[in-house]
């Protein structure tokens, strides 16, 4: 059944009101904080100040006789438990606690185990280090130069800081498209690191039983199967004796994905302690210790024919890992989606090269509001759609039409390898373009300078891929990356779902019992949905990626369709009908042409526990799928921005801000939009102030919100959103992901946009962070500043 199908049923399309909201708003949400267990210990960790340096010793004598204290943990004690290192989620290992040195400032050094949060704390202060520091490390360029201090020198076959190489796409092939090149466009730029900063940093609860040796572990996990599946592997727990429970979560963004020492040592504190141990991180330690995004160096080149045709694109990538690779990406794809750098375009030939490296910094480069490194991927060629309109002289729009992916080109095989499911790129800019206004805008822009304003106008689209993946190319650590459903309807025709993802505010509790609603005819309300529990949902990846609508969401298509059949069965039964007369209204099975003889799916549900059943039938109506997708899905978009800078000092304002996003069937329009003008604020946060760097001794400048802008709704600009919809074929109900980490709502695009606007008021060749000095340098340079 096709989505534009299903769309009459109802369901579908309505922004119903979130479920979870209603204990959100009168503060009854679950969260880490809010777990308090008998007779439980609190943890405060000590991190290093340096960035590199060697540990002579560690006293811990003084901690230990502060009145309150329980224990202190050091690297040494958990490594005679094994457990000082542990394996990152991209095949890597990284420290818990360090021994040897510590590679990272903000990294892990001892933790204090207390009967309170503030003992806990103030014995950190009584703790006394003694380190050498060691020559930093903090650019990838630095870190693959001739000399360069061995970061992981712990590493017995690790001799430099290079961590991969990888090639995508066919070299021979694109050497020659550059070879009969009329044009060459290039451009070397870098996408600053940044963090995903959750409401919520992370914690957890860990409570170890001594009696049963049971360990149930409260986290902030993102994916809390895939991450009890890794304790039992690092803590040699056996895996039924582990229960992660992932309660309510304030935000993820992908920070929530990575496994930080802080869980490894409470669970280990508990398990010795034999109490509950208690840790609750603070928001420096998560800004400056905890997944990161993005941080990647892009050289990329763009071969066009005279008339403007793209013919090949060539791309190498530095990617700043960090201390660790740590950023669980899919096991064969190093740099993540990163290939998808050929974007909405026909390409026919490209060549992807890119290495990653250890540096002196935190792990990281998460999926925050993209999948896998889609965001570096689609800001790289949008700037060289950009720059190659500016130097052909052509209308940026007009070169993007031309170049276009067309729609009966679909499936599209892409030059590095991805079969991109559908699209219309063409319209989503026709509507950008007709929303903003473009023509008109490019007179007024015109007047405007005549008056001595500054208007720029940007335009940027996007394709992004989501929705990982299918088993035969995605795993994590060798875990195959389907996702799973459990749907189980009580006689009462009421229904619990269980799902192996897990929500971090982006509505499951809503959209995934909207599309039981529309496959079963029982309506939102009646359905309970419960994620985060690994005793009592079925294994799954996780939410991350923008995963869970394509992944966990088909699978509760198909299993609601599967207990849909066996409803007929017994509806046909219970009516003296054969199944093919009967028609299925959305609600009800009717016989058809007489449809007073009916029975409605809260009938059927009671049936199938009291009646007699049609032989040889099993009672209940319940039923789990593991959803294996067949292909990524790839949403798209075009957004356009009118800017207006002051000359005098080089501020610039968006005036108008419009997006068009396509994510297939939307299933809760609101929750969307919602997913949408986050992707959008991140890219304005990008745009105007969000920032970290490094000192040249590696101390982290954005440890804090006063150094670490996170823009707030009084700075946000309003967003203009449409959309067009262009279902996924393959996926149940035609839905494309947009995820908290929304892909669709694309920062990138945002940003380049911006870049795009700015160009064209004659800021050229302005790199992140566009801030008012280096804007008002750039108008000065070209005769533009006041
Ligand atoms: O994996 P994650 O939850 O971050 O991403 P997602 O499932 O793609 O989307 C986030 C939210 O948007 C969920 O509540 C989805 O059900 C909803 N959504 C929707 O209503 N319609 C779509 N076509 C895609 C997502």
């Amino acid at each position: 059944m096709t989505a534009v199908e299903t769309e009459h049923k109802g369901w579908l399309g309505r922004s119903v009101k979130r479920k979870e909201d209603a204990r959100f708003i009168v503060g009854r949400g679950n969260y880490i904080e809010d777990i308090k267990l008998p007779n439980m210990l609190h943890m405060a960790i000590l991190r290093s100040p340096f960035a590199h340096a060697k540990i002579n010793s560690i006293d811990t004598s003084r901690a230990q006789e502060l009145p309150g204290v329980v224990a202190v943990v050091t690297g040494e004690l958990l490594a005679e438990h094994n457990l000082a290192w542990m394996p990152t989620l991209s095949g890597d290992t990284q420290a818990v606690l360090a021994t040897d040195k510590v590679r990272m400032q903000g990294q892990e050094v001892a933790c204090v185990i207390a009967e309170n949060p503030y003992v806990a704390h103030d014995a950190l202060e009584l703790i006394d280090v003694d380190y050498d520091p060691l020559p930093v490390v903090t650019t990838p360029q630095q870190a693959l130069e001739d000399g360069a201090p061995v970061i992981r020198d712990d590493k017995e076959d690790q001799s430099d800081n290079r961590i991969y190489h990888w090639e995508a796409g066919d070299k021979e092939a694109t050497d020659k498209a550059f070879a009969d090149a009329a044009r060459v466009v290039s451009l070397s730029t870098h996408y600053p690191r940044c963090h995903p900063s959750p409401i919520e940093c992370c914690g957890c609860v860990a409570d170890v039983n001594p009696a049963t040796g049971r360990a149930t572990i409260y986290m902030t996990s993102q994916a809390p199967h895939a991450h009890r599946t890794v304790f039992a592997l690092v803590a040699g727990l056996p895996e039924q004796n582990i229960r992660i429970v992932s309660p309510d979560i304030g935000g993820g963004f992908g920070n929530k994905v990575p496994i930080y020492p802080g869980y490894v040592v409470a669970t280990a504190a508990s398990l010795l302690l034999g109490r509950p141990v208690k840790w609750v991180e603070d928001r420096t330690g998560n800004l400056i210790s905890t997944g990161f995004a993005r941080d990647f160096h892009m050289d990329g080149e763009l071969a066009l024919a005279e008339d403007g045709k793209m013919l090949g694109l060539r791309v190498k990538m530095l990617s700043d890992q960090g201390y660790a690779y740590a950023d669980a990406q899919p096991t064969k794809l190093k740099a993540g989606l990163f290939h998808i750098v050929t974007g909405s375009y026909d390409l026919p030939a490209a060549h992807v090269v890119t290495d990653g490296a250890y540096t002196n910094k935190a792990p990281g480069g998460v999926a925050y509001r993209c999948s896998f490194r889609v965001t570096e991927a689609s800001y790289l060629i949008e700037r060289l759609v950009q720059s190659a309109a500016y130097e052909l002289g052509v209308d940026p729009a007009e070169l993007r039409r031309q170049n276009f992916i067309k729609p009966d080109q679909f499936p599209y095989q892409s030059a590095t390898g991805f079969v991109y499911d559908s699209g219309d790129y063409e319209r989503a800019l026709d509507i950008a373009l007709e929303q903003l206004g473009y023509a008109d805008l490019r007179e007024e822009q015109r007047r405007a300078r005549e008056q001595g304003r500054l208007l720029g106008i940007g335009i940027a689209s996007f394709t992004e891929v989501v929705g990982a993946g299918p088993s035969r190319d995605y795993d994590i650590l060798g875990i195959k990356m389907f996702d799973s459903a459990e749907l189980r309807v009580h006689p009462t025709g009421k229904a619990i779902l269980k799902l192996g993802v897990k929500s971090q505010g982006q509505g499951h509790e809503t959209t995934f019992a909207q599309i039981v609603a529309e496959e079963l005819g029982i309506p939102p309300e009646d359905i309970l949905v419960e994620e985060g529990d690994t005793d009592t949902t079925p294994y799954g990846l996780g939410t991350y990626a923008s995963r869970s609508t394509p992944v966990a969401g088909a699978a509760t298509a198909v299993i609601a369709r599967t207990l849909r059949e066996k409803a007929r069965k017994i509806a046909a039964h219970l009516l003296e009908a054969a199944e093919d007369d009967l028609d299925w209204d959305g609600e009800r099975f009717a016989v058809k042409g007489v449809p007073d003889r009916a029975k409605t799916i809260q009938e059927v549900a009671f049936a199938a526990y009291t009646a007699d059943l049609p032989e040889g039938m099993d009672a209940g109506l319940e039923g789990v799928k593991y959803y294996d997708p067949p292909n990524m899905t790839y949403p798209f978009g075009t957004y356009a921005v009118l800017v207006e800078i002051d000359r005098g000092t080089g501020q610039w304002k968006p005036v108008r801000v419009v997006a068009v996003d396509d994510c297939g069937v939307r299933i809760n329009p609101m929750i969307v939009e919602g997913q949408i003008m986050g992707g959008l604020t991140e890219g304005f946060a990008m745009a105007a102030m969000e920032l970290i760097t490094f000192d040249e001794d590696g101390n982290c400048i954005g440890s804090n919100f006063t150094d670490y802008l996170l823009p707030t709704a009084w700075e946000t600009p309003a967003f203009e959103l449409h959309e067009t919809v262009t279902p996924s074929p393959h996926h149940p109900i035609g839905a494309k992901g947009v995820g908290e980490s929304a892909t669709v709502g694309s920062p990138a695009a945002y940003v380049n946009a911006v870049v795009d606007a700015l160009a064209h008021a004659g800021v050229r060749n302005i790199d992140m962070p566009l801030s008012s000095d280096k804007v008002w340098q750039a108008l000065n340079e070209v005769g533009l500043a006041e």
